[in-house]
């Protein structure tokens, strides 16, 4: 039998991840640093990360839960609030362990009820964040209840995004998470100052895993997934090798039971096999070229940061992924659980 096929790649970072705190840490940071060696650590915690004191205490409570083999390095964000001051911002820029201002519409998603209620209230710390250089990372919904869901990051990019690009033309801005064939045509006509994270489910799947033979709470998250013409439209541009897409997995755990309820959170656990999740994407689009690009060179040019040096190895073979995995004293049903990935780490 001829070997499996290989790839190697420079070891990539993941430019959106969520990682909890307390006991949950220590049962989800080992699966991204096995694969990234940075990520972009969300600051929506409860209560979110608003001052570069908090962040700084995050960080080494992250630090302290990753395993002892293994490099891995957290860059903090801020929560951005409506009352977030320039201070703050230029403390945080200053600080060299905070590297992104994170916005969340009030309302958009899990917890998201700090979030900004008008983004009007933040100019100052806008400014603030253009003239240090610091990004601002957008996630971009809007919040409008009488907004169809589907329709919420189209509404926000005209409603929301454009005026404040215009605003801030100097401001660097990450589209997190983006999720339509709207937000891939705002990137590409935006130019050097938007930059936007693709997560492994928007590219895998399309809005009919959401009731795949019945309701599916573990393909729920935010934003929702869309018409497959939206997935194409991101796979394709990624297919294309555009330099301004880049890895941003949105791994987002929750505990089994806050999933499966009748009122379930969004979010979708994805660190335990994310670039190997990626590959398979990336392999199915005939784009496997493309994908170090993606998940290790575009993100550090965006953020101004050196590429790392090392690799890693992925392996053509499948493997089972388990049902669940321990989640501080509670479970986590990953994505694909009981079902196969055709990419290992090697
Ligand atoms: C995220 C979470 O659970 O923190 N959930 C999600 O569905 N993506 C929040 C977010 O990024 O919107
Ligand atoms: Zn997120």
């Amino acid at each position: 039998m001829p070997a499996p096929q290989t790839l190697t790649l420079r070891r990539p970072d993941d430019w959106h991840l969520h990682l909890r705190d307390g006991a949950m840490l220590a049962d989800v940071v080992p699966h991204t640093a096995a694969r990234f060696a940075r990520a972009i650590i969300m600051p929506n915690l409860k209560p979110p990360v608003t001052t570069v004191d908090q962040a700084t205490a995050y960080r080494e409570r992250i630090l302290a839960a990753v395993p002892a083999d293994v490099d891995f390095t957290p860059l903090m964000t801020l929560y951005l609030t409506d009352n977030t001051s320039a201070g703050e911002v230029t403390r945080a820029k200053d600080s060299g362990i905070v590297f992104g201002v994170k916005l969340y519409p009030a309302g958009a998603t899990t917890h998201s009820d700090a979030g900004v209620t008008d983004v009007r209230h933040t100019y100052k710390a806008l400014e603030a964040m253009q003239t240090a250089g610091l990004p601002l990372l957008v996630h971009g919904e809007a919040t409008d209840p009488a907004v169809d869901v589907f329709d919420r990051e189209a509404v926000f990019i005209e409603q929301t995004l454009i005026p404040l690009l215009k605003d801030f033309p100097e401001l660097k801005v990450v589209f997190e998470h983006i999720t339509t064939a709207d937000a891939v045509a705002l990137v590409r006509e935006a130019g050097d100052q938007v930059g936007a994270t693709v997560t492994p489910q928007h590219i895998l799947m399309n809005r009919n895993a959401l009731f795949q033979g019945g309701i599916r709470p573990h393909h729920y998250c935010l934003p929702v997934l869309k018409r497959e013409r939206h997935r194409k439209a991101i796979m394709d541009v990624l297919a294309e090798g555009h330099p301004r897409f880049f890895l941003g997995t949105d791994s987002a755990p929750h505990p089994k039971g806050a999933k499966e309820s009748a009122c379930g959170c969004a979010g979708i656990y994805s660190a335990h096999g994310a670039i190997e999740l990626y590959a398979e994407a990336f392999e199915q689009a005939g784009a496997l070229a493309h994908l170090e690009a993606f998940a290790s060179l575009n993100g550090p040019r965006f953020y101004g940061l050196p590429v790392n040096e090392d690799r890693i190895t992925l392996v053509k073979q499948d493997w089972e992924v388990p049902g669940e995995y321990p989640l501080g004293g509670e479970t986590v049903v990953p994505l694909r659980a009981g079902e196969k990935i055709g990419w290992r780490l090697g």
